[in-house]
């Protein structure tokens, strides 16, 4: 096996966290610009918190180009909201788009050719393309530092959830129906077209 120390420089970290961290969901975060435009970004730095409230925390790190906040933080710290839209095979190719490092102000809707819808409570906009939406008020951020590749960890309470019944079996949703796309290391993505079902032990099992 070998060994490395994790003072080195910021891109061999960055890859053995995306390389050992997979595959990862993507969290495709739309945001209003200070002029009122929309702003949206993916990022794979994303995870559940907590159920109740519903809480979600995602990962932006410090831009290499400049050394500043990304136009997605900048944004929520103003506006403290953001919706959280979601990544599938659908609409994977203009979300990888999106992530195109445009000047502030200048709408990646319009530039991935994706939809803008109004959201219910929120300013920022939600995106037509996504099968699910989590409408999202913003609740803390930490920071990690400020060079590039310091990342920050931000939550939000999802207040609301929009979800298309085409993905709904049963009520629930389906991993089938979203056909949900997720990301790997370097420049792999992921399908989520094999699920496969396996039932925990419940605590009357394990006692028998
Ligand atoms: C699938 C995917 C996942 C990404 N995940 C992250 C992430 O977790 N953290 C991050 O800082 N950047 C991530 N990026 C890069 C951002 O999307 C990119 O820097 C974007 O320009 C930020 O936009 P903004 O300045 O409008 O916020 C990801 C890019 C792609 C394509």
């Amino acid at each position: 096996m070998k060994t490395y120390t994790t003072d080195g420089a910021f891109p061999d970290n960055y890859k053995f966290l995306i390389g050992s961290i997979v595959p990862r969901p993507i969290a495709v975060i739309s945001t209003r610009n200070i002029d009122g435009t929309n702003n949206l970004a993916p990022f794979s730095f994303f995870t559940a918190v907590s159920a109740s409230p519903m809480i979600l925390a995602f990962c932006p790190m410090i831009r290499s180009s400049d050394g500043e906040f990304k136009d997605t933080v900048k944004n929520i710290l103003r506006e403290k909201e953001f919706v959280v839209n979601f990544c599938t095979e659908d609409n994977y190719s203009k979300i990888n788009l999106a992530s195109t490092e445009l000047p502030y102000g200048e709408d990646e809707f319009k530039f991935a050719e994706l939809t803008p819808m109004n959201s219910s409570i929120v300013k920022a906009m939600r995106l037509k393309e996504s099968p699910i939406h989590f409408e999202c008020v913003f609740r803390d951020m930490l920071c990690y530092g400020k060079e590039p590749g310091s990342g920050s960890l931000i939550t939000g309470e999802v207040k609301l959830v929009h979800i298309d019944e085409q993905v709904l079996k049963e009520g629930k949703i389906s991993t089938e129906l979203v056909k949900f796309v997720g990301r790997g290391a370097g420049n792999d993505w992921f399908k989520t077209d094999k699920p496969f079902q396996l039932e925990r032990l419940t605590k009357m099992q394990i006692q028998n």
